[in-house]
């Protein structure tokens, strides 16, 4: 009996511990609530286009997401220096957002690398959603 309520404890306390990607969007909704009033909703259309906008950086150079994670989240991209970037898309690798500290720590490297500034809520909750929405 006393093992069987370990087990549960250690069940339970180990699905606390295991985010994934829907459940890291339900915290980024609550951040796009906080940063705007008029928030409406995440969409992977505007993920989309979000992850393949290039923009002109302040070095001369072209850059998007998809320069490293290439134009099909499906398909594994490369680094600057070429090494392999596992695929992005949650149906092809399903560890993906699956690490809160991991996620914020690349969000907050590749936004800076990509945009020269913090991505909002908004902008991380339309990422994932284009990522959860390929098949
Ligand atoms: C210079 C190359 C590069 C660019 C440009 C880039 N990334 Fe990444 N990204 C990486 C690398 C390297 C990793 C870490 C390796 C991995 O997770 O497989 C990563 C991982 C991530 C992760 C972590 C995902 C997870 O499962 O934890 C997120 C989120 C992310 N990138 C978002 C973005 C966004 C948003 C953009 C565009 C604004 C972008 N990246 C542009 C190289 C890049």
């Amino acid at each position: 009996m006393r093992n069987a309520y370990l087990l549960l404890a250690l069940f339970f306390s180990q699905q606390a511990v295991a985010e994934s990607a829907s459940s890291l969007l339900k915290k980024y909704e609550l951040l796009a609530k906080q940063e705007n009033a008029a928030f409406v909703g995440f969409a992977a259309d505007k993920g989309e286009r979000f992850f393949h906008a290039e923009r002109l950086h302040s070095d001369g150079k072209k850059v998007s997401c998809a320069t490293c994670h290439t134009a099909d989240p499906r398909k594994p991209g490369k680094t600057r220096a070429n090494k392999v970037i596992e695929a992005m898309a949650i149906s092809v690798n399903p560890q993906r957002f699956s690490d809160e500290a991991k996620v914020e720590k690349w969000f907050g490297r590749n936004c800076k690398d990509v945009l020269e500034r913090a991505c909002t809520a908004q902008e991380k909750g339309d990422f994932i959603a284009y990522l959860l929405s390929i098949k």
